[in-house]
């Protein structure tokens, strides 16, 4: 279908719902009809159009970046809803090749999940369209990406932040998103073109050499002291880690991959953020005036760099101790696992350079390592490596039930691993008890970890289960799970 039938189609009750707004512009929640409790939900409409831009990611004297963007901005726009809200997206595709929008972290109808082939047709290159319209159960921090070519249309900038406000947010003085990103430039400050390279694939994934706060490298942000920042990090990068340490501030975790958990401060003092991962903070900014302080990113040993300066204005205190008010979100309506009773399942993850180098099954036939790796292929779970949409799925489960799936991560290397269309506890991590159970649809497993996910199998559909890290979902670590 092209776009023009869409948009035309669409223009009219858009037109119509807004009182006469131009197309393309972001519909004022306020403008729609809100119904009275109970009715029809109120419906959120945007626009995005996926194409070919520039970005001025490192500024001058460097010349702009070539990138594909939604709306012509990188990050792509945030789009913004409150809980029980209604999104509607209208997706147009002015990129060269086809792409589809996946919305990671949110609870929706399978269709609209946004991959190709398995729950949609992709969206055409150059004029293609689809509409997504889905109800937003969940508070919290999501965010969008394709899910075609993931690696490259994700790594040249294709993804953008969706936040679906509490019907009583919590009180802070500034609501702010920091979309954490890793590119890999040349000199010349254009993006290195080589994507799915066999290096990338079999070890840490696509780390670049560039690293962007909302689409710009950092120096260093405004803060006032004595202020109450709820601070949204959103992880986009293809693979990079960020353990990011607010030296001289005191962050609390208040909510992990969109939903509330129990508010704590970050273990080891650093916020450990895995791409595709979404951790909210409360910071009360407790530096005094004219201050300025770094934070740090820690993750991987030996490659500790500044990020940026917190840098304090010289007003005035806005108060002198802190804001004395809750910072616990009200729970999501998520469905309680029954852990005791629930069935079982188990994911092995295997592959890449440095482990077992096991081989595995590839396009139905059994490989070794160096075979697969002949075809771009590195990484396995349970045995198979798979980088298509819809192979068969490693097992199903049965709708309404409660289950544990055990990931071991029987490699060297870290691995983000999501699943799709909901939102898991963690329950265990190498055989203890985690401390707050926290739900999660993207959990970091590091090399030799076991960790224990469960959730309520309520959600009908084929869902994709990866790891978020693109060049290894790219080379095997993809699969699905039904539920019926
Ligand atoms: Cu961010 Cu298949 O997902
Ligand atoms: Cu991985």
């Amino acid at each position: 279908m092209s776009i023009d039938r869409i948009v035309s189609q669409r223009r009219r009750a858009v037109l119509r719902a807004a009182g006469g707004l131009a197309v393309g512009a972001v519909i004022a929640p306020s403008l729609l009809m809100a119904p009275a409790q109970g009715a029809t939900p109120r419906v959120v409409e945007y626009r995005l159009r996926a194409g070919p831009g520039k970005a001025a990611l490192v500024g001058p004297p460097h010349s702009d970046t070539a990138v594909w963007s939604y709306n012509a901005q990188v990050p792509g726009p945030t789009l913004r809803a409150r809980q029980g809200d209604r999104l509607r997206v209208v997706v147009e595709n002015a990129l060269a090749e086809d792409t589809t929008v996946h919305w990671h972290g949110v609870r929706l109808p399978n269709a609209m999940d946004g991959v190709p082939y398995l729950t949609q047709p992709p969206i055409a290159a150059i004029g293609g369209g689809f509409v997504y319209e889905f109800d937003l159960p969940d508070a919290g921090t999501y965010w969008y990406h394709p899910h075609v070519r993931s690696s490259e249309q994700i790594g040249r900038g294709l993804s953008g932040t969706l936040i679906v406000d509490e019907h009583a947010p919590i009180r802070v003085d500034r609501d702010v998103t920091w979309v954490l990103d890793d590119w890999r430039l040349e000199r010349s400050a254009q993006i290195r073109s080589d994507f799915g390279n066999m290096m990338d694939a079999t070890h840490a994934g696509r780390l670049g050499n560039t690293v962007t706060i909302n689409g710009v490298v950092p120096d260093s942000d405004n803060v006032r002291a004595g202020e109450r920042i709820r601070l949204r990090l959103v992880n986009v990068a293809n693979a990079r880690i960020f353990a990011l340490d607010f030296a001289g501030h005191e962050p609390r975790v208040v909510a992990i991959d969109g939903q509330p958990v129990e508010p704590h401060a970050p273990e080891g003092g650093r916020v450990v953020v895995a791409p595709a991962m979404r951790v909210d903070l409360v910071i009360d900014m407790a530096g005094r005036p004219g201050e300025r302080h770094a934070v740090y990113d820690r993750y991987y040993p030996r490659q500790h760099y500044r990020v940026l300066d917190l840098a304090y204005t010289n007003e005035p205190p806005l108060r002198e101790s802190p804001l004395d008010a809750p910072i616990r979100l009200p729970a999501n309506p998520v469905p309680e696992p029954d852990v005791a009773n629930a069935k079982r399942h188990r994911v092995l993850l295997g592959g890449g350079m440095m482990g077992r180098m096991m081989g595995g099954m590839t396009g139905g036939r059994m490989m070794s390592m160096r075979d697969m790796m002949g075809r771009g292929m590195a990484w396995t779970l349970n045995g198979v490596a798979e980088n298509g949409h819809t192979p068969a799925p490693m097992f199903t489960l049965a709708r309404g039930r409660s289950y544990v799936i055990e990931l071991v991560n029987d490699t060297a290397w870290d691995h983000p691993m999501h699943l799709h269309g909901y939102a898991f506890r963690v329950v265990t991590r190498n055989g203890a008890p985690t401390r707050r159970r926290p739900w999660q649809d993207t959990v970091l497993l590091s090399p030799e970890d076991r960790v224990e996910i469960a959730f309520v199998a309520d959600n009908p559909g084929d869902w994709m289960f990866h790891c978020h890290i693109l060049e290894h979902m790219a080379a095997g670590m993809m699969g699905i799970v039904r539920v019926a």
